[in-house]
């Protein structure tokens, strides 16, 4: 695969008119943007009053002195709540000032937390503000208001926070390929006999709640729309539990060691087996009987993990994994790549999604952090490839001149000089940062935060 960087953005004005539909969310309309443009900046102030209390230095949002919005107006919490100067972060005051001002999160024990000193009464510890590693599905168990307490561009919020200014943005950002994946799921699913037509009918898509939803175009598409490729609508992946193999001989089974003759019982593992392999065997047997799952479908479920898109946060768990949801996760740049032919000025910042904040409440050294809280129409193309360097969101490293590694050819690179034979939780440690099953034996540490030290 070969693009060049006029190819890839030259195609990108395309890509909403090539989907071409979008049921708008309730409420969507550009009727409010008026006034929230003509707010003054007094009253703007008004609403970040309290927070600057605390984070005072912060860059705005906004470059531009025309775009006047509180803290509030953006992420929500409570401006009113307040630090008693000279209160130390740590203290008593200052903590329970935060935890006032904050939206707090529906699952507290899921996202990373401060050592529990730092806390009011020392119980438990502050939620702590660096993006969490690897958090898969989290994102959507969480309140609507937590999400954009956290990020006010996660495409759940963003009709309420940027669509009033950039309606137009919102409507196409929620029905882009770069957000359903339709044009991997139909295609994968394609050729995997798991759909049985060409135009796609998969997308990935959330509610505000976070629940899938279709998309469906509010006026269907005309004849010569449907020809030049914009779709009908798109529905979520189905469950992968409850989808037969499309294709006798791809069927996997739980369990991975044993071939056992008797069929598999969900819920039931074999304590023969080697632990924690499930779903990855080959069946021999037909369609229809025992438990079999349809194994590209389990596969497209897991790529959307492993590959987030822009429902979902990075992994942020690798020098150019380190990126948010939504419009964040173009516009808000963070520190991945240290070639400046990759990421112009920012390279200067390194590659471990560290802050260079003026924000004083945002720690230093510490991975998954923004570079600064600053939007940016500058996107350097290492914020593009913090999704485009893996296969589904089409792997354009090519354009950039790498390649993947070759096992053999980058033997010396990748293998150590003995064989290495590692334990299960070093499996699982390396497999959960890299799917790829050689990885464990390979001489890359199973975690960044490993290599780091
Ligand atoms: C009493 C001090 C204090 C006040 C008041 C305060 N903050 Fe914070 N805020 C902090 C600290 C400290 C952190 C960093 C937490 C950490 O990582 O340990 C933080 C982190 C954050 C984050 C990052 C959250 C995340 O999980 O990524 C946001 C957003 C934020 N504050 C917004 C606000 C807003 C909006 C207000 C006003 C409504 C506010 N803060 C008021 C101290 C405060
Ligand atoms: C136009 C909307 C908007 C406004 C207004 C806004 N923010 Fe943000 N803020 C964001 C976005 C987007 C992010 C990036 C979130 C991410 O990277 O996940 C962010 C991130 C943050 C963070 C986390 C930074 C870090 O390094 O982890 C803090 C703290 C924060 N904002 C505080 C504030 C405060 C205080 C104000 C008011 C002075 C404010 N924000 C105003 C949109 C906004
Ligand atoms: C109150 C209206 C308003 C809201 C709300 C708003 N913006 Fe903006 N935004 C603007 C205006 C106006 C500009 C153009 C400023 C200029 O170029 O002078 C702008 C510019 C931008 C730019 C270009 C930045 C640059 O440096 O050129 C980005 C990116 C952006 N906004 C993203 C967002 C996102 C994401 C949100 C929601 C989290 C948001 N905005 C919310 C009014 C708004
Ligand atoms: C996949 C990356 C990506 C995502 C996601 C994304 N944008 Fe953009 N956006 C861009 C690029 C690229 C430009 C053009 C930058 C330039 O001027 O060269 C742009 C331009 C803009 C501009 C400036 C438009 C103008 O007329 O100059 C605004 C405002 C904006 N985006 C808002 C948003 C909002 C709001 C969202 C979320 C709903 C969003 N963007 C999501 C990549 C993205
Ligand atoms: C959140 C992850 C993510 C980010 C960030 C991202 N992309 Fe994408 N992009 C995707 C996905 C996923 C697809 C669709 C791949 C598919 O379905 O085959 C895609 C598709 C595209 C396409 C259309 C390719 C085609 O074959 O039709 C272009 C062009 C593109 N991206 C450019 C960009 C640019 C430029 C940036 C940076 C400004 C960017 N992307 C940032 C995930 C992302």
């Amino acid at each position: 695969m070969k693009r060049n960087r006029m190819a890839l953005l030259a195609l990108l004005p395309l890509v909403p008119a090539v989907v071409g539909f979008l049921s708008g969310p309730p409420g969507a309309a550009a009727s409010s943007s008026g006034n929230r443009l003509r707010q003054s900046r007094e009253a703007a102030f008004a609403g970040s009053r309290g927070c600057l209390g605390c984070h005072a230095g912060i860059e705005p949002i906004h470059a531009s002195e025309a775009v006047q919005i509180s803290c509030v107006q953006c992420h929500g919490g409570d401006a009113s709540a307040t630090v008693r100067a000279g209160a130390p972060p740590g203290s008593q005051g200052y903590e329970a000032a935060l935890v006032a001002a904050h939206v707090q999160p529906r699952f507290p024990e899921r996202w990373p937390r401060r050592p529990a000193a730092a806390a009011p009464g020392g119980t438990a510890g502050r939620v702590s503000s660096a993006n969490p590693e690897r958090s898969y599905t989290l994102l959507l168990a969480e309140s609507p208001e937590f999400v954009r307490f956290v990020n006010p561009g996660d495409l759940r919020v963003a009709q309420e926070t940027c669509g009033p200014c950039h309606q137009d943005e919102v409507n196409r950002v929620l029905k882009s390929p770069m957000t359903t994946s339709s044009i991997f799921f139909g295609a994968a699913g394609y050729a995997n006999g798991v759909v049985g037509q060409k135009v796609s009918a998969l997308g990935e898509s959330y509610s505000r709640e976070g629940r899938g939803q279709a998309i469906r175009p509010a006026t269907p598409p005309t004849p010569e729309q449907l020809a030049r490729g914009a779709l009908p609508a798109t529905v979520p992946l189905p469950r992968w539990e409850i989808v037969q193999p499309g294709e006798y001989f791809r069927a996997f089974e739980r369990g991975g060691l044993l071939a056992p003759s008797s069929f598999p019982d969900l819920g039931n593992p074999n304590r023969e087996d080697e632990a924690g392999q499930p779903d990855i065997r080959l069946s021999s047997r037909g369609r229809g009987t025992g438990l079999r799952i349809s194994p590209a479908l389990i596969n497209l479920q897991k790529t959307r993990l492993n590959d987030p898109h822009l429902s979902l946060l990075g992994t942020n768990d690798h020098p150019g994994d380190y990126r948010s949801s939504g419009c964040t996760a173009c516009h808000v740049v963070y520190a991945n790549d240290r070639d400046p032919a990759n990421a112009g000025p920012y390279a200067a910042f390194g590659h471990s999604g560290e802050s260079a904040t003026g924000d004083p409440t945002i720690p230093r050294g510490e991975p998954g952090h923004p570079l600064r809280h600053a939007f940016t129409r500058a996107i350097p193309t290492s914020q593009c490839m913090s999704c485009h360097m893996h296969q589904p969101n089409s792997f354009v490293n090519t354009y950039l001149g790498y390649t993947m590694w070759d096992y053999e050819s980058d033997a010396a690179l990748l293998w150590p000089k003995t064989q290495k034979y590692p334990t299960e939780a070093e499996k699982r440690a390396s497999l959960d940062a890299n799917p790829e099953g050689a990885a464990p034996c390979g001489r890359i540490r199973p975690s960044w935060a490993a290599w780091r030290t």
